[in-house]
């Protein structure tokens, strides 16, 4: 718009409806942690003060999008928002055929049981879920490229996939052991880096040399969409629309969670060009989602939709929103809190290891970290680390195998915190990592039944020592 613009980057929207937030003392936190067993998730959202435990289904909607919810039409069958739904994804996507689904998990269960057989394998740059994966008979290979993994590389495309690794991968298991390729972008689990338009047509040259589909995960394509414009030499002025348009060009079809980049609370999509893959997944829709024409959503969240997306390719938009992660980067930065770089599309991640040296990785880092923020100054984060991706005896629960890297995510909300609860946030982390070696290890006290949500569904509580070490 001109360059103070562009400096500054002011949030492109006046705020029209607030949410009070209740500030609690220290002690009342220190109280809340404890009753939770240390798991973050099951503080009640009311006693938090920044929530950045996730981006998705956290936006804030717009105006017209709540107008939008009245206008909703609540049809079992062929409603009208769905026709709008649907022609505004075909615009945005290219895709031939889409069909509707609750949310992300519900569009991959549908594409998942659709096209993987028993025993093959999916590469993708890094899948967000494994386990949907392999719950759908099917091997998972994280194949992104070195620097993805290395929390300091600058690499402007930390999300790309090896595709040395790929045509090896799909060598040595041959073509018909692979169920499909699939890029995640941006890549959550490598801390929403994105993937280059160069990457991803390189990725289609080796499908279509192997005769296999090309699934993208497309839940923050918009995001990623705006690093190409930002980063990758020849899309400077193309449209975030064109550019979108030409990822999927790329691909057969799509698994997208709306409730990223689609601005919505809850919603997801499969977009497919195939015919008869859509007749078959058009079923599964039926069977698990609902109706071809509303699949789990209801006419007001379609609707809201319609114009969600619309919201989500606005250039304006975008560039607050990547900014704003940014943004967050350096204030960290300046508070010499160790992050990963470059920030992410949503959000920045905190390398636990760096943070806490002096915790061994057993004993949890990542979650002294996220107990810290919350205790210090009422911030909720994600532990996304050796308690979330740590390969574990299904038995005992021990640690087989560390994750390569262990790091907490502040994901970003869309459209609901100002850059002071930014300011806010980074102080409160300084803070902390001022006081880093008064913080204690953990371990885990009950393990959830399925042994890797333990994240989610677990207990822990504060250790001095684990096993012979010894490191508070
Ligand atoms: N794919 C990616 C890349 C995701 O980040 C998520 C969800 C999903 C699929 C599943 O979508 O939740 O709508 O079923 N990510 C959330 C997060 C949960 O916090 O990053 P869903």
């Amino acid at each position: 718009m001109n360059a103070l613009f562009d400096r500054i980057q002011p949030e492109p929207f006046r705020i029209k409806t607030v949410t009070p937030i209740k500030i609690l003392s220290r002690e009342e936190r220190e109280t809340i942690i404890k009753s939770v067993h240390y798991n973050v998730f099951k503080i009640k959202a009311e006693d938090i003060f920044i929530d950045l435990l996730t981006d998705s289904g956290t936006t804030a909607m717009s105006d017209n999008q709540w107008a939008g919810m009245m206008k909703g039409d609540e049809s079992y069958a062929s409603a009208s928002s769905w026709f709008r739904l649907e022609e505004t994804l075909k615009d945005i996507f290219g895709y031939k055929y889409i069909l509707p689904a609750h949310q992300g998990r519900g569009a991959e269960n549908i594409v998942f049981t659709t096209l993987i057989k028993k025993g093959q394998t999916v590469p993708n740059n890094m899948h967000f879920s494994p386990d949907r994966v392999t719950a759908s008979g099917g091997i998972m290979a994280n194949l992104i490229i070195e620097e993805g993994k290395n929390i300091q590389s600058e690499h402007p495309f930390k999300g790309n996939l090896n595709i040395e690794k790929l045509e090896a991968l799909i060598k040595e298991k041959g073509a018909s052991n692979i169920s499909f390729v699939m890029i995640t972008v941006t890549c959550n689990n490598a801390g929403g880096q994105p993937v280059s338009m160069e990457n991803i047509k390189a990725v289609r040259e080796i499908a279509d040399k192997y005769k296999l589909l090309l699934i993208l995960d497309a839940a923050r394509i918009a995001e990623n969409a705006q690093f190409i414009k930002m980063r990758e030499p020849g899309y400077e002025n193309r449209s975030i629309k064109e550019i979108i348009r030409e990822i999927c060009s790329y691909s057969d079809g799509c698994v997208a969670s709306s409730k990223k980049d689609g601005m919505v609370n809850i919603g997801g999509f499969v977009g497919i060009n195939d015919e008869r893959l859509y007749e078959i997944m058009q079923s599964y829709c039926l069977m698990w989602e609902g109706y071809m024409t509303y699949g789990g959503m209801a006419g007001r969240d379609l609707e809201a939709l319609a114009i969600g997306y619309q919201e989500g390719i606005d250039e304006h938009y975008l560039e607050y929103r990547i900014g704003q992660s940014q943004y967050l980067a350096k204030k960290l930065q300046e508070e010499n809190v160790p992050i990963a770089l470059p920030a992410g599309g949503h959000g920045v991640w905190i390398d636990s290891k760096k943070f806490c040296p002096h915790i061994i990785p057993e004993a949890y880092p990542g979650i002294a970290v996220t107990t810290a923020l919350y205790t210090e100054g009422g911030i909720r984060g994600c532990e996304l680390g050796n308690l979330a991706f740590s390969k574990r005896n299904e038995e005992t629960g021990d640690i087989i195998q560390l994750p390569e890297v262990d790091l907490v995510r502040l994901a970003l909300p869309r459209r609901v915190y100002s850059s002071r609860h930014l300011d806010y946030v980074a102080a409160v982390a300084g803070e902390v990592y001022k006081n880093r070696k008064k913080l204690e290890g953990f371990k885990v006290k009950k393990y959830a039944t399925i042994k890797y949500r333990t994240l989610f569904l677990g207990q822990m509580e504060p250790v001095k020592k684990v096993a012979s070490h010894t490191y508070a």
